[in-house]
This record gives C-alpha cells, structure tokens and sequence, in this order.
C-alpha cells in the first residue's frame, strides 16, 4: 500500500508533521512518502498569475503524488481557527486544475493538533466539511490537543496512552483498505 502522508504546515519544525509522521508509522507493510507545504512552494494564488502562466507545476506535482498514492493521511495546522496560508494556497492552486478532484476519492485519514486544548478542531471541522466538495473521502478523523504534554519529542511518538491507543484503533481500521474500498 503507498501511503501519501501530508503536513498541511511549511514550519521547519511542524507539530502536524511530527504527529503525521507518527501515525503513518504504525501502517505496517506500507511504502510511505511524507511531506509538507515547502516540498510545493508557489506564489499566493493569484487570477493574473494563472491567466498568463497557468497552474504552477507544484501544484501539479501535489495532484499526482495523490493520484498515485492508496491512501492519504493529512494533518493539519491551525491558523486563527483554520487552514495554514501555505496549504491554502496549495489547496486553491490544485483546485484551479481543470476537470480535477482535489482529492481524487483516495481514501483519507483527516487530522489534526495543536499546542492548545482544541487540538486543531477548528481546522478539522472545516476540512470535513469542505474536502468531500473536492473529492476528499475522509474515513477516519483524529485529533490530538496539548501537542506538548502529549507527545514525546524525543522518541517521536504519542505519550498519552489513551490518545495513542485511539490513533492505533483508527489506523488498524483504516490499514484495511478493501474494506474501505467495498464500501
Ligand atoms: C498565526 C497563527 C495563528 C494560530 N492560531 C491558532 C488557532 O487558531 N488555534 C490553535 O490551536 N493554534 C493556533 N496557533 C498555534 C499553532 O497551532 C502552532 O503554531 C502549531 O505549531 C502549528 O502547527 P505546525 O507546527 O504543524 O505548523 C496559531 C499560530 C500562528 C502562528
């Protein structure tokens, strides 16, 4: 199974990337690539950019790393109670290709956290609800508040025992994707 797991954060030291990275770990013989925002920079979207040069390649690029992928596992940052500027920005480039789903129906594993007790809920609850309008097949969600107190730096996994067992859960579920697929 080739795993897309995605940082929706362009930080150098993304929370949502450590957590993403955790949690795709756990799918066992998967072949897993992981990302975030600075492996498809482009200018601020733009409708003069797009009228004379067209969707950038980044964004194009980000459109086949999921098309070629079986499932997707996104985690996202919160700014001001929603996306980061920088996946925005990728999200609306993509979403400028044509005849395209963003998400083109793989399935999804959609989460979320934050140094707060929210742990990026306000990102996630706009995320499931927009994302199925761009082909976004979310089959499991997940959240992980107090980023600090619940996550061991060090050994780069989810110290609070009762959060990572719910995450376990989620990905031992998701992992079985035929299931999902027959659906
Ligand atoms: C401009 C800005 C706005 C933020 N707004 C929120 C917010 O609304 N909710 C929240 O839980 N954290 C908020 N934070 C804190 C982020 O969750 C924190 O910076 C986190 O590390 C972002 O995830 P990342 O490390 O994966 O980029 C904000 C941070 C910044 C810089």
């Amino acid at each position: 199974m080739k795993v897309l797991a995605i940082a929706g954060s362009n930080s150098d030291v993304s929370i949502n990337k450590q957590l993403v990275t955790y949690a795709s770990s756990l799918i066992e013989n998967a072949e897993v690539e992981i990302v975030d925002m600075n492996d498809f920079e482009m200018p601020i979207y733009k409708h003069q950019i797009e009228v004379e040069s067209g969707v950038p390649q980044a964004a194009h690029d980000f459109a086949s790393m999921i098309d070629q992928s079986d499932l997707l596992i996104i985690s996202l940052g919160e700014h001001n109670g929603t996306y980061s500027a920088a996946f925005k920005n990728v999200f609306d480039w993509t979403s400028r290709i044509k005849d395209r789903a963003v998400y083109n129906n793989i399935p999804m594993f959609l989460m979320s956290t934050s140094p707060g007790g929210r742990g990026g809920l306000g990102v996630l609850e706009a995320a499931t609800k927009r994302f199925p309008l761009h082909g976004g097949n979310i089959v499991e969600t997940f959240s992980l508040p107090f980023f600090g107190d619940n996550f061991d730096k060090e050994n780069q996994k989810i110290s609070n025992d009762e959060k990572d067992n719910e995450l376990r859960e989620k990905i031992s579920k998701i992992s079985d994707l035929e299931a999902i697929l027959a659906k």
